[in-house]
């Protein structure tokens, strides 16, 4: 199991609590897309994604964007049992969807820069390293029915 410090948990709630899931995850996602643009492979049924304009203006991206993120609610509300709660949505990534693992830090990577956009100075490198430290659980609970 993952320890985490009071310090990191608060960070990490702190971090959360400021964010909107409705603004961020669809952010999250259109940069995921336009960034490494093979990734939209996986979401030909999201219609048009052929500019960035196109991308950001997709309902269907925002839509799926906030899907993700609060998916990632539920990891923040469960940090101790952050790969049980992803288990099953690990096996559908890897067993329908067929997602390679790679992309999850992709996802990370971006939701990363969303968020240090929104906090700004807020988003100290202490705070950074606590966020990182999730995200890399996240990516391995999200990983863990792959192998
Ligand atoms: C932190 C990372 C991620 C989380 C928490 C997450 C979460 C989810 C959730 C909750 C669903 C809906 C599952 C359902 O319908 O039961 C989903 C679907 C899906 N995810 Fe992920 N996902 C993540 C990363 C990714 C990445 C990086 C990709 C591809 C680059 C991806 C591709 C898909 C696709 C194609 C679907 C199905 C979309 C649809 O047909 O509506 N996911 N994901």
């Amino acid at each position: 199991m993952v320890a985490w410090s009071d310090a990191e948990r608060s960070a990490i709630t702190g971090v959360w609590g400021k964010l909107s899931v409705d603004e961020i995850g669809p952010q999250a996602l259109a940069r995921v897309l336009i960034v490494y643009p093979w990734t939209q492979r996986y979401f030909s049924k999201f219609g048009d994604l052929s500019s960035v304009a196109a991308i950001s203006g997709n309902p269907k991206v925002a839509a799926h964007g906030k899907v993700v993120l609060n998916a990632m609610d539920k990891a923040v509300k469960n940090l101790d049992k952050i790969k049980a709660t992803y288990s099953s949505l690990s096996q559908l990534h890897c067993e329908k969807l067929n997602v390679d693992p790679d992309n999850f830090r992709l996802l990370g990577d971006c939701l990363t820069i969303v968020i240090a956009a929104k906090l700004g100075a807020a988003f100290t490198p202490e705070v950074q390293a606590a966020w990182h430290k999730f995200l890399a659980v996240v990516v391995a609970a999200l990983s863990s029915r792959y192998f």
